[in-house]
């Protein structure tokens, strides 16, 4: 009914605006700064399904947009941002943090799961891998994903060196000392960190190490070690300058970025095969499809020459490119065409019309 709904309103959308055509009439555009474009929407009947559906906390000062729904997520996602043209949003989450008695090895505490876990499952969002980075930090530090079925995804491990050695000459940064930071796999839509720990002599719930060689990862540690999963951009203006805090006891929010796209078909060409059933997404006629780079499912594009929202009818809307000079340079005469435009020397003159003083006059009569 909800779909039915959307469906409907987006038939009856107007020729508005591109601000405002952004979602169907009487449905809510913005939550604070934040813009909120079909498929998405605040509210039944706004969102193209349950999944894409939104609420915005008004409570709060700025206003937190939520993930409706959030399903196998234990605490509900806020978003940070979302983007229709790169199919991506921002949420975060709390680095995973466990911390160790450093005389005997053995854990003290470690923080709430529930903040440091995240399912995406069954939603059109998935963990970015292009945009994500895993770090570890803290030492020793053996820090590792795994997916929903508890299967290995990913890990990195983090080696202090002593201070005598870090003195004598060496720098702190990404390269395994102190932390370290490698990537995941696409598709990855259940987010399980853990930490190992080491320790010297007795069975605990850490891996022991007995040989002199392992035994020089033991001599420096920290009393807390981390691992998160966050933006590779967050990662770099966090770390600036090699600025990096691996010694930290407190709990802190990491930046995480998400793909999202449209899954109830696995692409293209099986979501056009059945229009009706798989509710195209692509409504604009002047719109292409997109196969996602991260399993299944598809997004929308404008066609080239076109801008706008790909999802509703008619939302793509062609660029008039003889208005936007500095994109599109004409110096001639430019006529707009759909989807395209024509740029041209004035009669009697020839040339190139796209470069100032491109078009000079024919010699005519000789
Ligand atoms: C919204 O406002 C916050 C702070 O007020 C700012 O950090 C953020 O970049 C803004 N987001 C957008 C999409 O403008
Ligand atoms: C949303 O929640 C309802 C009720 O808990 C559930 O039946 C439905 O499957 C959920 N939908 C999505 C897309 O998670
Ligand atoms: C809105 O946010 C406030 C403050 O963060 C919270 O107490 C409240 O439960 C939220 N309301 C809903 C409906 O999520
Ligand atoms: C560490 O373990 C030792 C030996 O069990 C104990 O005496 C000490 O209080 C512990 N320190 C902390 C911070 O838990
Ligand atoms: C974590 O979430 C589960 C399931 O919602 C809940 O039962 C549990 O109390 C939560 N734990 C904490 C520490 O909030
Ligand atoms: C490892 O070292 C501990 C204490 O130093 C010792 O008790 C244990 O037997 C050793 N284990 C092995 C396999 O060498
Ligand atoms: C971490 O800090 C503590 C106390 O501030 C210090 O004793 C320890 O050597 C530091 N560890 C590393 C690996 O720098
Ligand atoms: C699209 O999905 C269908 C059905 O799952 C599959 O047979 C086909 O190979 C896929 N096409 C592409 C281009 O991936
Ligand atoms: C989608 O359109 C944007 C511009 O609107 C363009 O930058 C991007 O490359 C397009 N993506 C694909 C896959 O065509």
């Amino acid at each position: 009914m909800a779909v039915a709904l959307a469906i409907l309103l987006v038939g009856l959308a107007p020729a508005t605006p591109l601000s405002s055509a952004q979602q169907p009439p009487g449905c809510p555009s913005t939550c604070g700064n934040i813009s909120i474009p079909y498929p998405f929407g605040i509210g039944a009947g706004c969102a193209r399904d349950e999944g894409f559906q939104l609420e915005c906390n008004h409570t709060s000062s700025p206003p937190l947009l939520i993930v409706s729904n959030s399903t196998g997520g234990r605490h509900r996602q806020q978003l940070l941002s979302l983007s229709l043209a790169d199919g991506e949003a921002r949420t975060f989450l709390t680095a995973k943090r466990r911390c160790y008695n450093s005389s005997t090895g053995d854990m003290v505490s470690e923080n709430d799961q529930n903040a440091t876990e995240m399912s995406l499952s069954g939603t059109p969002y998935r963990f970015s891998r292009s945009r994500n980075r895993l770090v570890a930090l803290g030492c020793p530090n053996l820090a590792y994903l795994v997916d929903g079925r508890g299967s290995y995804i990913s890990s990195c491990t983090s080696i202090c060196r002593t201070p005598e050695s870090v003195a004598a000459g060496s720098t702190v940064g990404f390269t395994g000392e102190g932390c370290c930071q490698s990537s995941i796999p696409y598709s990855v839509d259940v987010y399980k960190p853990d930490i190992i720990g080491f320790k010297q002599g007795q069975a605990g719930d850490s891996v022991l190490l007995n040989s002199t060689a392992a035994s020089s990862i033991l001599q420096s540690s920290t009393v807390c070690r981390y691992m998160y999963l966050a933006e590779d951009r967050w990662i770099d203006a966090a770390y600036r300058d090699g600025a990096v805090d691996f010694n930290r006891t407190d709990d802190f929010a990491v930046h995480v970025v998400l793909d999202w796209a449209v899954r109830n078909a696995g692409n293209c060409s099986a979501a056009r095969r059945n229009l009706a059933a798989a509710n195209y997404a692509c409504r604009s006629a002047d719109s292409v499809c997109v196969d996602t780079g991260d399993g299944d499912g598809y997004r929308c594009n404008c066609s080239k020459g076109y801008e706008g929202n790909p999802y509703h009818d008619g939302g793509c809307k062609d660029i008039n490119e003889c208005e936007r000079a500095k994109e599109y340079p004409c110096f001639g005469v430019c006529i707009n065409t759909l989807g395209s435009y024509h740029c041209s020397c004035p009669p009697g003159t020839s040339g190139n019309p796209t470069i100032q003083t491109g078009c000079v006059k024919t010699n005519q009569g000789n």
